[in-house]
């Protein structure tokens, strides 16, 4: 099949509509997400902010064609989901780190370039780079239980960008991390954006780490989640949170959630 080639003058993932409903463990219809829309132009980063079981990462799984919306739609610069062939350009860092326990570091990091063409010394020679940027690379033969949780987050965040996807989807990616490595990390993922011009959509229950990174802020409610407000942040970065400007949005923020 020939690719659909999306449109860059259309916003990079557009959400229309998006309803969900689940099944629940007593079998009554479960309603999460009610008529969610929003757009995020291509290169932008926009945070999803809500409390905890308002379908945030459900929305992810929905963006990024792991689960189907019981309605209304998604679409990818211009080209509606049904159509889109690009998915492998869509990165996912899942909530959980989900690692293989039998794999040390770097041969998880791997395991996202196998299905590609990279021969065997590329791949390693790329997975290499990918834990020296989130400052692992001392640590690429260690093995999942030979990590803490914030560095197995990290090996996870690795993984996720080594095949330098256009699109990433990140689901509290920071949230395991100290206060030092998150900021660390803050930085190199916008480093890494700007400099790969990625559209990044990223899941955060962290007001501050909404303010400090994202261009646009959607605002959940709870359960079902819907779109309570869409905040834009037009601040220059790097962002300083104690700057009185970003200190604002914070402020705002908390106010809505
Ligand atoms: N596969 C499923 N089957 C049935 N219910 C589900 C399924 N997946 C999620 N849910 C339900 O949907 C709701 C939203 O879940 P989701 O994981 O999207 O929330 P969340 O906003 O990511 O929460 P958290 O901040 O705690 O991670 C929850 O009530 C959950 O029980
Ligand atoms: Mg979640």
């Amino acid at each position: 099949m020939d690719a659909v080639v999306t449109d860059a003058t259309q916003p990079a993932i557009a959400l229309r509509g998006v309803n969900k409903w689940f099944k629940s463990a007593t079998g009554e219809p479960l309603e999460v997400l009610k008529d969610v829309a929003f757009e995020v132009p291509p290169r932008s980063i926009l945070a999803l902010l809500g409390a905890s079981g308002c379908g945030k990462s459900t929305l992810l799984n929905i963006i990024s064609g792991i689960v189907e919306p019981s309605g209304g739609s998604v679409s990818f610069g211009g080209v509606p989901a049904a159509e889109f062939t690009g998915w492998d350009t869509i990165g996912y860092l899942f909530q959980d780190d989900r690692l293989l326990p039998w794999r040390t570091a770097i041969r998880n990091v791997e395991f996202a370039l196998e299905a590609g063409e990279l021969a065997r010394a590329q791949r390693r020679q790329r997975a290499r780079a990918a834990l020296r940027l989130v400052g692992l690379e001392e640590f690429a033969d260690a093995f999942p239980y030979q990590l803490s949780g914030g560095m197995r987050s990290r090996v996870a965040l690795a993984r996720s960008l080594v095949r330098e996807p256009r699109m990433l989807l990140m689901d509290e990616p920071f949230s395991r991390l100290d206060a030092q490595t998150r900021a660390l990390l803050h930085g190199e993922v916008l480093r890494i954006q700007n400099m790969k011009h990625m559209t990044i959509v990223f899941v955060t229950h962290d007001v501050e780490e909404a303010a400090v990174l994202a261009d646009q802020v959607v605002v959940l409610s709870p359960r079902p989640g819907r779109v309570r407000e869409i905040v834009d942040v037009p601040c220059a970065r790097p962002r300083d949170p104690t700057h009185p400007a970003v200190i604002a949005y914070i402020q705002r923020l908390r106010a809505l959630i």
